[in-house]
Parts: C-alpha cells; structure tokens; sequence
C-alpha cells in the first residue's frame, strides 16, 4: 500500500478512538456530576503502530487486505478503574451501549494469563461516520484497575527489552509483582467498603446534627438564649466522637423543648 492509502487505512480508527475516548470520559464525568462514585477512574486510547501492526500480520500471516477483519487492536482503549469490582461495573455499562456490538469478551481478571497478566478485555464492532459514508471497525478495550496496568506496563516494556526473550530470574520476579499487586487490588477493594460505610455514617450524622442546629435556631428565635446555649454546648461535645444514638437523643431532646414553646 502506498502513503496515502496507510493514511486512508488508518482513519476510521483514529476517528474511533477519539470518539471513544470522548464517550467513556463522559459516563466518568456524569458521575462525578452527580456526586457519584465513578467506576470510571480514567481512559486512554491509541491507534496501533503502523510497524507493530505489519509485524503482527507478519506473524500471523495475514495478507494486507485482510488486516481490518483479522486485527482487532488496531483500534485500542484502556479504561482504568481503582478497585477490581469497577471492572464488573464497567463491563455491564459497555454491554447496554447501543452505539457498538460486542463480538466477544476475555476475562483475564479471573483466568490470569500465565504471564501473570489481569485485565477484562472486550472486542467490539464499532461504526464510524466518516465524509464518505459509514465504516464499521473492531477495536479493543482493556478494562483494569491501577495495579493491574502498573503492572502490564512494566511487563511490556521489559518484554520489548529483552525482545520477548524474559530471562528466568525477570520473569520469576514479574510473577511475584503479579501476585503482589493482586494482592495489593483485594486489600484496597477491603478499604473501598470501608471507605463507603464511613462516607454513609458521615452522611447520616451530618443530617442529624443540622436537624439539632436548626433546632437551637428556633429556640434562640423564640428568646429562649438559656436553653439553645445549653443545647449548643451539649452538641458541641458530641460533634467530633458522638454516637448516632447520642446525637438522635440529643435531638429528640432539643425538638421536645422547642415543642414546649410552641403553641
Ligand atoms: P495479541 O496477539 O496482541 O492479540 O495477543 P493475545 O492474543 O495473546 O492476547 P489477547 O488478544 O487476549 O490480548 C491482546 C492485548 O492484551 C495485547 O495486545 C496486550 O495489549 C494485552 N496483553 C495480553 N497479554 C499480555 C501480557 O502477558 N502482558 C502484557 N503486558 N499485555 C498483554
Ligand atoms: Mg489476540
């Protein structure tokens, strides 16, 4: 092929990817829109190197003409997630898109690769608009969390390195890094539940202690200045370490004695 058809070749991908990139760094800002947690942490893309991609069809013997049906990377996009059960998040999300099909799904996460090597990866058929009608093309989305791509990022380059040739000892080490960050994603996916029950207890004594504070306002309203500063250095000593059911008995206390002015 000459220049100018590589660069034809190649459009629809990079088309794709740019869209695609757009579209899931959406879904992570709807999210953060809504003070959501976010599956999404963040998203890359490329378009695969014209020299990787011949020596990828090289190896497989794929002709060039048949180089769109065959390589399904030539399109990649990673989605990186902070904890492992993002992925499963992730994944129910690409399934209920209606702007591209799914071809097939490799679970990577749960059947680790020899090397050591986690990671969701889905195959899809995505179509593109381009000036001169509608293109379908495959491209390749990675799903992982931090570690999982800290970690593939390091195997890669050291692959490339050493020309996939991995001495013994490099290898032996990059299995254990695998376990460790493995083991690193189950103790953060411990923290994240952690993380959610004290993002809820802090939710629901913030809306109790404002329910006591509006009440204290009432009680200053009504004149009563004694009782709201009585009040006031009640809450005041639970804010920090008090209980819920301290700061629910201190409101049903406050709520009573605003009941006994009101008429
Ligand atoms: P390809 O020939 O690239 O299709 O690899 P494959 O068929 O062995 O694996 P698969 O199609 O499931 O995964 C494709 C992509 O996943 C690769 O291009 C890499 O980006 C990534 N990948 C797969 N295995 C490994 C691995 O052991 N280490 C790293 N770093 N990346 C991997
Ligand atoms: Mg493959």
């Amino acid at each position: 092929m000459v220049i100018q058809d590589w660069k034809s070749f190649f459009m629809p991908y990079e088309q794709a990817v740019d869209e695609l990139k757009v579209k899931l760094r959406s879904i992570r800002k709807e999210y953060r829109k809504k003070n959501e947690y976010s599956p999404i942490e963040f998203v890359t893309g490329r378009v695969k190197e014209i020299s990787s991609l011949l020596e990828k069809a090289n190896k497989f013997g794929i002709p060039i003409d048949r180089l769109q049906y065959e390589i399904e990377d030539i399109a990649g996009i990673r989605i990186m997630c902070q904890f492992v059960d993002d992925i499963d998040r992730v994944v129910e999300i690409l399934r209920a898109r209606k702007d591209m099909q799914i071809l097939y799904e490799k679970d990577y996460v749960r059947s680790v690769k020899e090397s050591g090597y986690r990671s969701y990866h889905m195959i899809i058929k995505y179509p593109v608009n381009m000036a001169e009608g509608q293109k379908e093309i495959l491209a390749e989305f990675q799903i992982r969390t931090l570690a999982m791509n800290f970690w593939a990022t390091i195997e890669h380059s050291l692959n490339y390195k050493y020309k996939k040739q991995l001495p013994d000892n490099v290898r032996e080490k990059l299995k254990k890094a695998a376990d460790a960050a493995f083991e690193l994603d189950e103790q953060m996916l411990d923290i994240k539940d952690e993380i959610k029950d004290a993002q809820k207890l802090f939710e629901i004594k913030s809306d109790i202690i404002s329910s006591i504070m509006h009440n204290i306002l009432t009680l200053t309203s009504l004149g009563k200045f004694v009782e709201a500063s009585r009040y006031e250095s009640s809450l005041n000593k639970l804010i920090e370490d008090g209980e819920i059911h301290e700061l629910n008995k201190l409101l049903v206390s406050v709520k009573k004695e605003v009941n006994k002015y009101r008429d």
